[in-house]
C-alpha cells in the first residue's frame, strides 16, 4: 500500500518539495505519495488530526506553521527542541513526533555540497527570527572559532543564546551577539543570511569589509539573487543560495520517514534546471 506524505504551508503552490520527494522515492524504490497542501491559517491542529485520520505517515511543514507543528507534537526529537519549531512530523500509533531537519540541511549543503568545512571557522549569521533559530543548534554543534549572530533586535539574539544554553549537547560553540555597527572591522569565513530580507527585497546594513575572496556568503532563500547575494558577490565573496539546503533538509526528512537516505546531487541538478 502506498504511504501518504504531504507538505503543509500557506502559501504552498510553488513548493518544490513534491518534485524532490518524488525523485527520492523513485531513486530508492519507495512506494509513497507526496503532495503540497495549503493549510488554513487558524486551523493547523485540525489539519494535522484530519491527515492522521486519513492515514498519512508524516508531513513536512513550512511557513508559517513550524511553531504550531512543534506544539502539535507529543514527542520532540532533540533536533527540534532548541528551536521549538518543526519542519518534519512523523505519525505512528498515536504518536506525533516533531523533528527539525533545516539545520542538518544547511550544514550538509555548506560542508558536503559546497565543500566548505566549518570547523575552526568564523561564522556570522544575519538574523535571529524563526529561520535562524531553526538552524542555530546544528551550526553551534560544530567547533567554530566564532559564531556571531547579528540582528536589529538584540533581544532575539539573547533569546537564542538562552535556548542554546539549554541544549543537551555540552560542547557547543557559544553565540556572540552583535549589532550591525559592531560588524565594522570584522571578517568572516562564512556569512549566512537567515533574515526575511530576500522576500521583502530590503537591503541589510552589513559592511562590505566582512567579506573576503574566500568568504562563503550563503542565503537561506532560493529562487532569485537577493540583495545580500549581490552585495557579497560585488565584494568578491563566493555566493550560494538555499536550494541545496532545501534538497538536503528534504533528504533528512525522507530518511527519518523511510529509513533510507537518498543521494541528493542529481536531485539538486534537476531542481536547478526547472
Ligand atoms: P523568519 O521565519 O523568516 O525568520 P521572522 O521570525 O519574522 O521570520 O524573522 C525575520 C528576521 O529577519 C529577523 O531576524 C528580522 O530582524 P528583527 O528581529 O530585528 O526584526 C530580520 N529582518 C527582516 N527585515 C529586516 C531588515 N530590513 N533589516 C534587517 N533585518 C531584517
Amino acid at each position: 500500500m502506498t504511504d501518504k506524505y504531504a507538505v503543509l504551508g500557506n502559501p504552498i503552490a510553488h513548493s518544490k518539495s513534491p518534485i524532490i520527494h518524488a525523485a527520492f522515492a523513485k531513486q530508492t524504490n519507495q512506494d509513497i505519495s507526496y503532495e503540497a497542501k495549503v493549510a488554513s491559517l487558524d486551523d493547523f491542529t485540525n489539519t494535522i488530526n484530519r491527515l492522521i485520520a486519513e492515514g498519512y505517515k508524516g508531513v513536512n511543514v513550512t511557513v508559517p506553521f513550524k511553531f504550531e507543528a512543534f506544539d502539535a507534537a507529543n514527542h520532540i526529537d532533540d533536533s527540534a527542541l532548541v528551536a521549538e519549531a518543526s519542519n518534519t512530523l512523523v505519525f505512528y500509533e498515536g504518536v506525533t513526533a516533531a523533528y527539525n531537519t533545516d539545520g542538518i540541511g544547511l550544514v550538509t549543503d555548506i560542508q558536503k555540497n559546497l565543500g566548505v568545512a566549518l570547523q575552526g571557522k568564523r561564522v556570522l549569521m544575519v538574523g535571529a527570527g524563526g529561520a535562524a533559530q531553526g538552524v542555530a543548534l546544528e551550526i553551534a554543534k560544530i567547533n567554530l572559532a566564532a559564531f556571531v549572530v547579528v540582528n536589529r533586535s538584540l533581544e532575539k539574539v539573547h533569546e537564542m543564546q538562552r535556548k542554546l544554553g539549554s541544549a543537551k549537547e555540552s560542547d557547543i560553540t557559544a553565540i556572540t551577539a552583535s549589532s550591525f555597527d559592531g560588524l565594522e572591522g570584522q571578517v568572516f569565513d562564512v556569512v549566512i543570511n537567515a533574515t526575511s530580507t530576500g522576500l521583502t527585497g530590503s537591503a541589510l546594513p552589513i559592511p562590505d569589509s566582512i567579506f573576503t575572496s574566500s568568504t562563503l556568503a550563503y542565503d537561506m532563500m532560493y529562487g532569485r539573487e537577493t540583495l545580500f547575494m549581490a552585495q557579497a558577490r560585488l565584494a568578491g565573496a563566493q555566493v550560494a543560495d538555499g536550494l541545496g539546503m532545501l534538497v538536503e533538509q528534504a533528504a533528512e526528512a525522507f530518511s527519518i520517514w523511510r529509513g533510507v537516505r537518498p543521494a541528493t546531487k542529481s536531485v539538486i541538478a534537476t531542481i536547478i534546471a526547472l
